[in-house]
């Protein structure tokens, strides 16, 4: 098909790098011990599939990269990637994605608590389900943790309701913090991502929320040899990349809130205090006043972009539909405000209340039921 021998050349290199269908990028500091035994692993696990292994060593002091490098001496399908003067586990990942030439992608520790059997399970569901990221999930059906207090079993889950709460995008998954994942390559070339966060997975969702997500249970192993290097700094990081990978949504969802707060009050004031408005009127009109403060707000900047529809019509369809998921919030709003006022309540402090009450149930409803940051369906870029 080609002319000049050159372009042949190409042509068959490329031919051959097309052929590899899957790259593993392991991210290793100090894992001299472990890197062999999973190399071997994975050899015997994926005897079937043409595969690379990307080795991202942060030149490590016990010289993983080395023992990396005699392996791929000896034939195994490895590159080694040696970091000289940089360090972290986002950026090593995201350098390992960068290199790969596989169609799919697959990243995972090498400490052997990703047990390498399971590589080729998730393999088969990405070309099954034609997904483009593919989660081993230790909290799918038939996953699971080994050797875990139950303590540290609570923080997990709790950090995973934090990543649903902060980052609707990280839904998709039952594991939003999992280490150990599948993607497809086509859609890594899209997204810019920068491994600030060691989660390169939620970075992933975050980017691409109209990305396919499926899953693969497994158990997480102990950890085969050496020690862990995440700590307690790594979790205060973690509250902080999900809030920047949630475009601090969360922060000014908070915000808007705040000075929704005070529209209602105004209005509340000016119609009851100042007019001598009955509260079947009064309070009505401060929340409606106050909602589509509130939307205008939501639509320019909480969620500035994200509206699906553009345009005047587009405008007022989400307005209604943040209409449909305030109607909780408005009940809430109506029932205690007017009801502590009938009480004897100060009329201003009965709708303090009833917003404070309101408030959580319209952050929810907002990010899943209005803007459905979560859907699969959602923008695709
Ligand atoms: N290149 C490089 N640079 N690799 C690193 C660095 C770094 O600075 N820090 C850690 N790694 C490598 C480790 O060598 C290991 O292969 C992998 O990243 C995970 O590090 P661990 O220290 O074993 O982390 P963990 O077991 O506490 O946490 C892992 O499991 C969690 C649960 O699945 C990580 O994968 C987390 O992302 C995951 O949430
Ligand atoms: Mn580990």
């Amino acid at each position: 098909m080609t002319n000049s021998s050159t372009e042949a050349g190409v042509e068959k290199q490329r031919d051959r790098t097309s052929r590899v269908h899957l790259s593993i990028v392991i991210p290793t500091f100090n894992e001299a011990d472990n890197i062999r035994v999973l190399i071997e692993r994975l050899s015997r696990a994926l005897r079937n599939t043409s595969y690379e292994v990307i080795v991202v060593d942060d030149d490590s002091p016990d010289g993983t990269w080395k023992v990396a490098q005699e392996l791929a001496g000896k034939g195994y399908p490895v590159r080694v990637i040696r970091r000289i003067g940089e360090r972290g586990l986002g950026t090593a990942i995201v350098r390992g994605l960068r290199e790969a030439r596989g169609e799919f992608i697959v990243v995972m520790d090498a400490d052997l608590q990703h047990p390498p059997e399971i590589v080729p399970r998730l393999y088969e569901e990405a070309l099954k389900s034609r997904a483009d990221v593919v989660v081993a999930s230790r909290y799918a059906r038939g996953g699971g943790v080994k050797g875990w207090s139950r303590i540290r079993l609570l923080i997990s889950r709790a950090a995973s309701l934090l990543a649903y709460v902060l980052l609707a995008e990280s839904r998709r998954t039952s594991d939003p913090m999992s280490g150990f994942f599948l993607v497809r390559r086509s859609l890594v070339e899209k997204l810019r991502l920068r491994g600030r966060s060691w989660k390169v997975l939620l970075e992933i969702l975050a980017k691409a929320p109209g990305a396919r997500v499926s899953e693969v249970p497994y158990v997480f192993e102990q950890r085969y040899s050496g020690e862990s290097k995440l700590g307690l700094r790594a979790m205060l990081d973690y509250v902080l990349d999900l809030l920047r990978l949630g475009e601090y949504r969360a922060l000014k969802f908070v915000t808007v809130g705040a000075t929704g707060t005070v529209v209602n009050l105004a209005v509340l004031w000016l119609l009851k205090g100042v007019l001598g408005v009955t509260e079947y009127v009064a309070f009505p009109a401060a929340f409606e006043t106050s909602l589509t403060w509130n939307f205008f707000l939501h639509d320019r900047w909480t969620f500035q972009g994200k509206r699906g529809e553009p345009g005047p019509r587009g405008w007022l369809r989400y307005w209604a539909k943040y209409h449909g998921a305030a109607l909780g919030s408005m009940t809430s709003y109506l029932v205690i405000g007017i009801g502590l006022t009938k009480l004897g309540i100060n009329y201003l402090l009965a709708g303090l209340t009833g917003i404070v009450v309101g408030f959580l149930a319209n952050y929810l409803i907002s990010q899943y039921g209005v803007w459905s940051l979560h859907s699969q369906a959602s923008r695709e870029d």
